[in-house]
């Protein structure tokens, strides 16, 4: 028999609902962004992400039965992102789907935002399944991440200090290109030469784990320079060198993992992935080891529903509940599911 599960987005700055049959299928994907709203401030401003998810979440839900012609009686799960997130803006969805699953009786299906970013990938690569190797990068996170069954996940490499989107989206709006930076940034460096300047290699120790506080540093500085010499910084070219030498380590510690956990199989995800450098040299290195790559479309790379209620399903299956004591968890070691 057909699954169908809905799911809740809230822990950012996007409120998302949407609706997946069996994991694998988008029946409605709806978003209503506040970038807007933040980008006067430079960044998303947690007490008016979470006043607007108030606002929003109950017209997206309608709207994603709606597109998905179907009524909240034939729903089998309602599954919502928990965690990692702002607390307030994750509690906002948790609140909605308590209300939601006491008031039908479906079961409350609890999902953690870094397994629904992987998820994102299985609505629409039908032939995905585990064990894959994982490079998940967003605002939030930058973790290589091991996929040996549907709910078996095991982070085996991360950042030390700031996540890849973190780091973009700083040097983004050192540079004017306001808030969110990363398509910006990405946008503007096409074609761009990204040989231009030279920076230094955001790894730390010798191992697979991320650092991207010193490239950061570095790019503040290198732009400081410039403005006290009052020399111009050629921007597409700068923007073209700092993404391809952020891409680089990525891609590269990536495939590396692969390699040494002997996986054929790798995928990317979160709002990074959408990135062009990183998937020019993530499918050239992939290509180069006999590694198959999976990567979601642009607009399944950032936020939405529909990733929640894919891996929402997995969860469903495996038994995964949660019930009325539900809570936000803001940070990934908190994570309970
Ligand atoms: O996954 P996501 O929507 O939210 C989090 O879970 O954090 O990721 C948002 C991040 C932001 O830092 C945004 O600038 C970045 O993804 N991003 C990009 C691109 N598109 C979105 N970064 C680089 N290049 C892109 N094309
Ligand atoms: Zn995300």
């Amino acid at each position: 028999m057909d699954i169908y599960t809905l799911g809740i987005e809230t822990s950012c700055d996007e409120t998302a609902c949407a609706v997946v049959k069996n994991g694998r299928e988008l029946l409605s994907n709806i978003i209503a962004s506040q970038a807007d709203f933040h980008s006067v401030y430079g960044g998303v401003v947690p007490e008016i992400a979470a006043r607007m998810h108030v606002e929003a979440v109950i017209p997206c839900l309608s709207d994603s039965l709606s597109q998905a012609n179907i009524s909240l009686d034939n729903i089998d799960a309602i599954c919502v992102t928990c965690g990692p997130g702002l607390v307030g803006a994750l509690l906002v969805g948790v609140s909605a789907a308590k209300g939601l699953s006491e008031m039908t009786g479906k079961p409350l299906v609890p999902v953690n935002h870094i397994n629904a970013h992987i998820s994102a990938n299985y609505l629409v690569h039908s032939d995905l399944k585990p064990p894959f190797m994982t490079l998940v990068v967003s605002g939030g996170h930058s973790e290589i991440i091991k996929v040996s069954d549907w709910n078996k996940f095991e982070i085996i490499a991360g950042t030390r200090d700031d996540a890849a989107g973190e780091a973009i989206d700083k040097i983004a709006r050192v540079l004017g290109l306001g808030y969110p930076g990363g398509p910006k940034m990405d946008n503007i460096a096409q074609n761009a030469d990204v040989g231009r300047y030279t920076f230094p290699k955001p790894t730390a120790g010798s191992g697979l784990d991320f650092s991207f506080s010193g490239i950061k540093t570095f790019a503040l500085n290198l732009i400081h320079q410039y403005e006290q010499r009052q020399e111009k910084i050629d921007i597409a070219s700068f923007a073209a060198s700092y993404q391809s030498s952020v891409a680089n380590v990525l891609a590269e510690n990536a495939v590396a993992a692969c390699i040494q956990s002997g996986y054929d199989t790798l995928c990317i995800a979160g709002g990074v992935s959408a990135n062009s450098f990183l998937r020019k040299k993530i499918s050239e290195l992939a290509t180069a080891n006999d590694i198959n790559l999976y990567m979601p479309p642009l607009d399944l790379c950032t936020d939405n529903a529909a990733m929640v209620a894919a891996a929402g399903y997995y969860n469903y299956i495996n038994g995964v509940r949660a019930d009325l004591s539900l809570n936000a968890y803001p940070s990934i070691q908190q994570m309970q599911y």
